[in-house]
């Protein structure tokens, strides 16, 4: 895929093999890089892959993806001049039943949220992510990615459509939990893209919050 900026952005190798060992024998598969530029307009922080990212490689390419291309496009951006994220970056999964047409009982794999184990054990990725790319703006997508940077409290319902000015958490290994960072950070909350599968009323709250962004990109720096 092209990446517009000037550099695509990889973090070290090293810390993917250290991100696949720390969640190692937890109910998740495959991984899937972040994507984007070492200088992107803005960095979009997700949950988890699902299914379709764990075939295709690339975040947000299922149908919550069609959704998110068409909220960058409608502010003028695209794919290839943000930067996309998430909290956690194997596909966290849980066993169920569907029933096929013939009325057959198949076992298969459904998406799930993360749990907070799996979001520690992933969460120097994002960290690293972060602090090299330094962007401008943070539009977190959804509870996950905002609870991980700003704390369990915040709630996108209540803070969706705002910019706020904060420091962020990062993983403290040593001391085994998260702290904030000396730094603040622009952060601005709105709903996963998925959320408007579940709950159509919020698609309206959503394109508002997006029209707002608009108006911000380019005044942060
Ligand atoms: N949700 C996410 O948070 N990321 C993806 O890549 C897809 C769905």
């Amino acid at each position: 895929m092209k990446i517009r900026g000037d550099f695509v952005y990889k973090i070290p190798e090293e810390l993917v093999a250290l991100g696949k060992e720390r969640i190692d024998g937890y109910p998740v598969e495959g991984f899937v890089w972040g994507s984007g530029p070492e200088n992107p307009a803005i960095m979009l922080v997700g949950e988890a892959p699902g299914e379709n990212e764990i075939e295709t490689g690339i975040p947000f390419t299922g149908r919550a993806g069609k959704e998110l291309m068409a909220s960058l496009q409608g502010v003028g951006l695209a794919r290839e001049d943000v930067y996309i994220t998430s909290a956690v970056r194997s596909r966290p999964y849980k066993w169920g039943t569907k029933k096929k047409r013939n009325g057959e009982m198949v076992e298969r794999k459904y998406n799930r949220a993360p749990t907070k184990k799996e979001i520690i054990a992933h969460a120097p990725i994002l960290d690293k992510e972060i602090q090299d790319i330094h962007p401008p703006l943070i539009v977190t997508l959804g509870n996950v990615g905002l609870q991980r940077l700003i704390g369990p409290k915040a709630k996108v319902t209540e803070l969706h459509g705002v910019l706020i000015e904060t420091p962020i958490l990062y993983w403290d290994d040593a001391n085994n939990c998260f702290k904030e960072t000396d730094e603040v950070y622009h952060i601005f909350p709105t709903f996963h893209p998925a959320s408007v599968f579940y709950n159509p009323p919020v698609r309206e709250l959503k394109d508002e919050d997006w029209r707002r962004l608009k108006e911000l990109l380019g005044k942060v720096e």
